[in-house]
This record gives C-alpha cells, structure tokens and sequence, in this order.
C-alpha cells in the first residue's frame, strides 16, 4: 500500500510536473500568438499608416488641386502647398523658381494676370475692344515662319484678330451645327475669344488635321522661342475651357517665359492660377 501510495505520489508529481510543462508550453504558446497579433496588428497599421500617408498625399495633391482652382484667382501658385515636411522643403525649393503671386488687374474692361491680357471663359474683352492683330505678335509669327521654312516646314495664319461680332457669327453657327454644350467646348462665345486680343493666330488649319503633322510637331517644339505658347494643350480642358486645339497658339512676347510654361507642363491657367469658366 505504502509503495503504491507511494507509486501514486510519484505518479501524481509526473502528472503535476507534466502539468506545469504543459502549462508553461500553452502560456509560452499564448503569449507567442499574442506577440505574433501584436506584430500583425502593428503591420496593419503600418499598413493603415501607409494607407493612410499615401492617401493623405493624394488628398493633398486634391487639395493642391483644389487649392490650385481655389487660390486660382487669388493666385497662389500650387506648387506653395505645404504637403508635409519633406515635401514642404520641395514646394520651398519649387516656390523659389515661381515667380510671385500673379496680381489681378483691370483696366478698361480687360483682365491682366501678373501683366498678361487674358480672356477665357472666366474673363471676358468688353464687345468694342478691337486692337486688331498685334504687329509685335505679327513680327514674331514672320520670324518664325523664316525660320520654319529654312527647315522645309511651310506655316501660315488661317486665322488672326477676330472681332466680337465675327466670333458671334462663328459662334451661333457652331452652336447652330452641333448645340450650346458641344460649341462651347471649342468656341469661344463673343467678349471670350482669345483671337478678340489680337494675340492669338490659328496655324495653317484649324481643325484636327493639323495635329500630327510635321507642321504641328515643329510649331510646337518651336513656338516658345518666338514668344508663343501652345494655348490648349491635350489633357487641359478642365482649366482652359476648350478641347486641345494644336494649331492656336498665343503671343505673349517673353521667349524665356514661353519656354517656363511648356517647360511646366501646365496650361496658362494653371500656370497663373486662374480659372477659365463660363458664369452662366
Ligand atoms: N477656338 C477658340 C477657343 C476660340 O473660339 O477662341
Ligand atoms: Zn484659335
């Protein structure tokens, strides 16, 4: 009896050790899973951080969106967002390079942003501004087409200064021809032509045909450094107003600032902060 309490005793201390162990095993296997959710979860909010980070810098670049339209017309320029530390160090290095807010004026009916004439859906010419096509605007296009046609391309105005009633006429045609919504995605309503500042020229053939020519591809490569700009661009119908138009470029004068807003990738509205919208 004695041996077999005795048995019974040892048995019982195997089963407690074997107990502990197994305790200590399933605690040790507790805490591990608990470490592992530990470290899963902590990779889910890197995740989630990641997530959260990068949709914070799309919300940003929304916001510089938005900024850019919003602060349009008190014309901050959009690369001054501040978009978290380092990219705030980028946007200081950018602002550097970007001249200062462009300043709003108007002067006889006609808007000027930071000193260039605009007029575009938002800003309109009063109906008797009429200064014909500029000679300096005419000079640069004369110098231009030399320079073309000693490299065998053959360029032209189709069409320069146009009048407030003749951009009615051409107007109510479109809208005649292919209604209100459609005609205003490429014509301009009266007092809105870029052609009534006579700084806009339409090249050789304004329509569609002339995108991928020769033509087209050297104007331009060129144009900027005759003190043109491509006016709408592909893929900028949300800030200009207008479907791209490869063959209407716009006189501003300055070949080093041409160059800087080709160079930026961004339309004259982006580039000025502006916005280019109908009132009504
Ligand atoms: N086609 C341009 C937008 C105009 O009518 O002035
Ligand atoms: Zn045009």
């Amino acid at each position: 009896m004695n041996e077999e309490k005795g048995n019974k005793t040892v048995i019982r201390r195997k089963y407690r050790i074997r107990l502990a162990c197994t305790s200590f095993v399933l605690v040790a296997a507790i805490m591990g899973t608990a470490m592992m959710l530990t470290e899963h979860s902590s990779g889910k909010e890197v995740t989630a951080g990641t997530t959260v980070s990068s949709s914070a810098a799309d919300n940003s670049s929304q916001t510089e969106k938005k900024q850019s339209v919003t602060t349009a017309d008190s014309s901050t320029p959009p690369q001054q967002t501040a978009q978290g530390t380092q990219l705030s160090a980028k946007a200081a290095a950018k602002s550097e390079e970007t001249p200062a807010k462009p300043q709003i004026e108007v002067k006889d009916g006609v808007t000027y942003v930071g000193g260039i004439l605009i007029a575009n859906k938002t800003y309109a010419l009063p109906a008797g501004y009429e200064p014909g096509l500029s000679q300096d605007a005419q000079n640069a296009f004369n110098k231009m087409q030399q320079a073309a046609a000693a490299e065998g391309i053959s360029l032209w105005i189709c069409s320069g200064y146009r009048s407030y009633s003749y951009q009615q006429q051409l107007y109510d045609n479109y809208v005649a021809q292919d209604g209100k919504a459609e005609a205003d995605r490429y014509s301009a309503r009266p007092g809105h032509s870029e052609h009534q500042t006579g700084l806009a020229i339409d090249v050789n053939d304004a329509g569609s045909s002339f995108d991928n020519t020769p033509e087209a591809a050297w104007l331009a490569a060129h144009c900027a450094d005759y003190g043109f700009i491509v006016r709408y661009k592909p893929g900028k119908e949300s800030s200009t107003g207008y479907m791209a138009e490869s063959w209407h470029i716009r006189y501003l004068g300055d070949a080093e600032l041409c160059r800087k807003i080709d160079a930026s990738g961004l339309s004259l509205e982006e580039y000025l902060g502006i916005t280019s919208v109908y009132s009504d």
